[in-house]
C-alpha cells in the first residue's frame, strides 16, 4: 500500500487557506529544486481542502482529496479555516471537518512538535533577554486521535428541566498511552534523553494511567531520564526554565496548549514545522502557526515553517535525511545572511516577502 521507502514517492500537496496557499508555493519551490538538482523522482499531487474544498466542492475535505492523500506516501498540509467559514455549524467547519478526520483516518497518533529558539531570532522572543539567552530546543511529543477531541459521548444534551448540558469525553486506552510513549522514549533516546511526562495525575483518572504506563516502560529506556510535571505547573516551568527540558510528552489537549505556548516564545510561530505520523513512514507535515487570515494574500508571511514542515517530511516519509538537513541549513544560512520576514525583523536585518525568503532559500540550497 503506501510503501514510501521504496516505490511511492508522491507527495499529496494540500494548500488550504489563508497563508497556506502563499507559504506553501514557497515550500513547492524548495522541493522542485530538490527533485531536480538531485532526481529524487518526486511527485506532487494538489488537493483541495479546507474552506477552499467547501467554497468549491461544499465540504471541507473532499473524497477525490482523500483518495490523493491514499495513494500518496506523505501529505504537505498547509492551514486550514478562516473567519468566512466560522458561521457554518462548528462540525462543518474546516478544523472539524478536514484536520481532525485527516489525523483520525490516517491514525496519526503522534504529532511532533519542535520548539527552538534560534540565537539569531532571541530578540523576537518575549522571554527575558537573560532567560532568552540560554536558548532551548525541546520537542513535544503530543498524541493526537485520542483524549478529548474524540472520546464519546460528545454533544450538547438538553436535560429533563429543560437546562443544557455540555459533554466532552477523556478517554485514553492503555494501548493508545503505550504507542505514543514508545514514540517519546526513542526520541528522547535520539536526542538529550530526557523525557517529562506532562499531565494532570493529581485530579484525573486518565492521567493517572498515563502515569503508570510511563512508569513500566521507562524500565525499557534505562538511558532516558524521565519526571513527571503537572499541565498547570509545566506550563509555568517552560517558560522559567525552558533550557531543562528535552521531550514532553503530552496527552492531545496538553500538548495543543502547550506547543503553543513553547511557539510563543521561540519568537515567531511561523519558523515552526510539525509532523503527524503513524505507524510505518506515513505522515502529514505542517505548519505549527495557523491560517492568519489577517495577513493573507500579502505576501509577508513566514514561509520558513512550511518550508522545515517538507524538510520533516522527507526526513520521516521517505528516509531522505541528507536532503532533509540540506533545506535546514538553507533556512540556517539565510538566517545567518539577516533576511528576516516581517513577523522577525528587527532594525539591522532586511525584510523580504514570503516570495523573497522563499528564493533565498531555493539559492541557498546550492551552497
Ligand atoms: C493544532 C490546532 C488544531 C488542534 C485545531 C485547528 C483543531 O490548534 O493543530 O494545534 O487543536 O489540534
Ligand atoms: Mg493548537
Amino acid at each position: 500500500m503506501r510503501n514510501c521507502m521504496s516505490l511511492n514517492k508522491t507527495i499529496a500537496v494540500l494548500a488550504g487557506d489563508g497563508i497556506g496557499p502563499e507559504v506553501m508555493h514557497q515550500a513547492v519551490r524548495v522541493l522542485e529544486k530538490l527533485n531536480q538538482s538531485e532526481k529524487l523522482g518526486l511527485t506532487l499531487a494538489y488537493a483541495d481542502v479546507g474552506g477552499a474544498a467547501i467554497d468549491k466542492y461544499g465540504e471541507a475535505l473532499p473524497r477525490k482529496t482523500l483518495e490523493i492523500c491514499q495513494t500518496s506516501c506523505a501529505i504537505l498540509f498547509g492551514s486550514v479555516g478562516g473567519p468566512k467559514w466560522e458561521c457554518l455549524p462548528p462540525e462543518k467547519q474546516p478544523e472539524r471537518a478536514a484536520l481532525l478526520p485527516l489525523r483520525k483516518h490516517f491514525q496519526l497518533y503522534a504529532n511532533l512538535r519542535p520548539a527552538k529558539l534560534y540565537p539569531e531570532l532571541a530578540h523576537a522572543s518575549p522571554l527575558r533577554t537573560d532567560l532568552a539567552a540560554k536558548g532551548f530546543d525541546i520537542l513535544v511529543v503530543r498524541e493526537l486521535t485520542g483524549g478529548i477531541y474524540f472520546g464519546q459521548p460528545k454533544g450538547i444534551y438538553t436535560c429533563e428541566n429543560g437546562e443544557k448540558k455540555a459533554v466532552d469525553t477523556l478517554v485514553y486506552h492503555e494501548h493508545e498511552i503505550e504507542r505514543i510513549s514508545h514514540v517519546a522514549f526513542r526520541a528522547a533516546r535520539a536526542r538529550r534523553k530526557k523525557l517529562t511526562l506532562v499531565d494532570k495525575a493529581n485530579v484525573l483518572e486518565s492521567s493517572q494511567l498515563w502515569r503508570s504506563i510511563v512508569r513500566t516502560l521507562s524500565t525499557q529506556y534505562t538511558d532516558v531520564m524521565v519526571d513527571f510535571l503537572y499541565v498547570d505547573n509545566a506550563a509555568m516551568q517552560v517558560i522559567r526554565r525552558p533550557w531543562d527540558f528535552d521531550v514532553l510528552l503530552c496527552e492531545n489537549l496538553f500538548g495543543d496548549i502547550l506547543s503553543d505556548e513553547l511557539a510563543a516564545i521561540t519568537g515567531s510561530i511561523g519558523m515552526l514545522p510539525s509532523a503527524s505520523i503513524a505507524d510505518g513512514s506515513f505522515g502529514l507535515y505542517e505548519p505549527a502557526g495557523g491560517s492568519a487570515p489577517d495577513i493573507a494574500g500579502k505576501d509577508i508571511a513566514n514561509p520558513i515553517a512550511q518550508i522545515l514542515s517538507a524538510a520533516m517530511l522527507l526526513r520521516h516519509s521517505l528516509g531522505l535525511e541528507e536532503q532533509a538537513a540540506k533545506i535546514e541549513l538553507a533556512v540556517d544560512a539565510v538566517l545567518k545572511l539577516g533576511l528576516r520576514t516581517a513577523d522577525i525583523w528587527q532594525e539591522g536585518t532586511q525584510l523580504v516577502t514570503c516570495s523573497q525568503m522563499g528564493s533565498a532559500i531555493v539559492d541557498a540550497l546550492e551552497l
